[in-house]
C-alpha cells in the first residue's frame, strides 16, 4: 500500500467527450474540465468515431492548460497520469491513452490504464454521501448495462448485463424514433414529463424469466410498431410514448435490482452511468429506501462520461499498488471483471 499523497491528471477520451481532470488524494478534486462534441456529431445522429478521435486530438491541450488553471498547479505538480484505456471506441480512446502515456514518460512519473466502467462505478465517491463496500452496483451507459457485486475495490463480479441494447442506447434509438436531437436520453426525459406513463403498454423484458441480464432492443421494437401505427403524430402522443418507455425501462431496471439484492444480501445499491441521471429512475428508485436498502448516485455532472472519475479510479489504483508498464494496452472491449 502507497501512503504518499499524490496528484493525479486524468483524460477521458472514450467517445465523445473530451475530459480533463486532476484529482488530489487528500485535498480531492481540483479540477473537472469538459468539452462535449454534441454539436460535431449532431447532424449526423450519433457519433463518427473517426471525428471524434480528431477531436479530442485537438481539445486537449486547451484542456489541459484550463485544468492546470483551475487547480492552480504546474506539469511539475502532477505524480501521476491516469487515462481511459477502454471500453470505447478505440481510436477515440488512443488519442487519450498515447497522450497520457507521452506525457507521463516526459515528465518521469507514472501512468495507469483505468477501466472506464469502473470509473463511473467509483463516480459516487467523488460526492459527500459516499457508500461503504461492499455494494451492489447498477451500471447503466450508453454502451453498457450491468449489474455488479462489489465486495470490495477492484473486486467485481458481474451479475447480469444487457444482451442487446444497453440502457442508454435504447434511450438513444427510442429518442431518434420520435425525431429528437442525438444524444436522445435527456432529450426524451424532457419530453416525458409532460406524458402520462400508462398511455402505452410496453414490454418490461425479461422481467418474467429469472435472471438478472437484461435485454432492451424488443423494447425499442415495440415502441416502433407503436409510431407506425401511429397515424397523426403530435406532440402530445409523442410524451406519452416517451413517458410510457421511460417508465418501461425504469421498472425494469427495478425489478432487476430488487431481484439481485435479494440474491446478495446487499443493502446498498450504487446507480452510475449516464441513465443515472434520469429522474424519473432517481424518483422510483426512492422505493428501495422503504426497504431499507440505501441508494447511491453520483452528482449529475459525474452520471455522464467525465475525466473526474478516471482520475479516481486511477489514484486508487495507484494507492493499492498497480504499475503500469511503458506498453499500450487499450481495448475497445473489456468486461469489468476480467481486471487489468
Ligand atoms: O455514461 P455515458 O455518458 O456514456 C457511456 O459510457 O456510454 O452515458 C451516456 C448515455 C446516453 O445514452 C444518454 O442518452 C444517456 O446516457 N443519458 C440519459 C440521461 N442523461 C444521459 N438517459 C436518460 N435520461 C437522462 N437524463
Ligand atoms: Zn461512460
Amino acid at each position: 500500500m502507497n501512503h504518499q499523497a499524490i496528484t493525479v491528471l486524468a483524460i477521458e477520451s472514450s467517445c465523445d467527450e473530451t475530459a480533463l481532470a486532476i484529482y488530489h488524494s487528500e485535498r480531492g478534486l481540483l479540477s473537472n474540465c469538459l468539452y462535449s462534441q454534441i454539436k460535431l456529431h449532431n447532424e449526423f445522429g450519433g457519433v463518427v468515431p473517426e471525428l471524434a478521435s480528431r477531436e479530442h486530438v485537438l481539445k486537449v491541450l486547451p484542456l489541459l492548460r484550463e485544468a492546470l488553471a483551475d487547480a492552480k498547479l504546474s506539469l511539475q505538480d502532477l505524480s501521476l497520469l491516469a487515462y481511459t484505456a477502454g471500453p470505447g471506441l478505440i481510436s477515440a480512446v488512443m488519442v487519450g491513452a498515447f497522450w497520457a502515456k507521452s506525457l507521463a514518460y516526459a515528465l518521469n512519473i507514472p501512468s495507469i490504464g483505468v477501466h472506464h466502467m469502473e470509473g463511473h462505478l467509483l463516480a459516487p465517491m467523488l460526492c459527500e454521501n459516499k457508500p461503504t463496500y461492499p455494494f451492489l452496483a447498477l451500471l447503466v451507459s450508453g454502451g453498457h448495462t450491468l449489474l455488479a457485486s462489489v465486495k470490495a475495490f477492484a473486486e467485481y463480479e458481474i451479475l447480469g448485463e444487457s444482451l442487446d441494447d444497453a440502457a442508454g442506447e435504447a434511450f438513444d434509438k427510442t429518442a431518434k424514433l420520435l425525431g429528437l436531437s442525438y444524444p436522445g436520453g435527456p432529450e426524451l426525459a424532457k419530453i416525458a414529463e409532460m406524458g402520462d406513463s400508462q398511455q402505452y403498454a410496453f414490454p418490461r423484458p425479461m422481467c418474467d424469466r429469472p435472471g438478472l441480464d437484461f435485454s432492451f432492443s424488443g423494447l425499442k421494437t415495440s415502441v416502433l410498431q407503436t409510431v407506425k401505427k401511429t397515424d397523426a403524430m403530435n406532440s402530445e402522443i409523442k410524451a406519452d410514448i416517451a413517458a410510457s418507455f421511460q417508465q418501461a425501462v425504469v421498472e425494469t431496471l427495478f425489478k432487476k435490482c430488487q431481484r439481485a439484492i435479494k440474491q446478495t444480501g446487499f443493502n446498498r445499491l450504487v446507480v452510475a452511468g449516464g441513465v443515472s441521471a434520469n429522474l424519473c429512475l432517481r424518483e422510483y428508485f426512492t422505493e428501495f429506501e422503504q426497504h431499507g436498502v440505501e441508494v447511491f448516485y453520483p452528482d449529475l455532472e459525474f452520471c455522464t462520461d467525465n475525466a473526474a472519475m478516471i482520475a479516481y479510479a486511477g489514484c486508487q489504483r495507484f494507492l493499492a499498488g498497480q504499475k503500469d508498464d511503458l506498453s499500450l494496452n487499450v481495448r475497445p472491449r473489456w468486461p469489468l471483471d476480467e481486471g487489468v
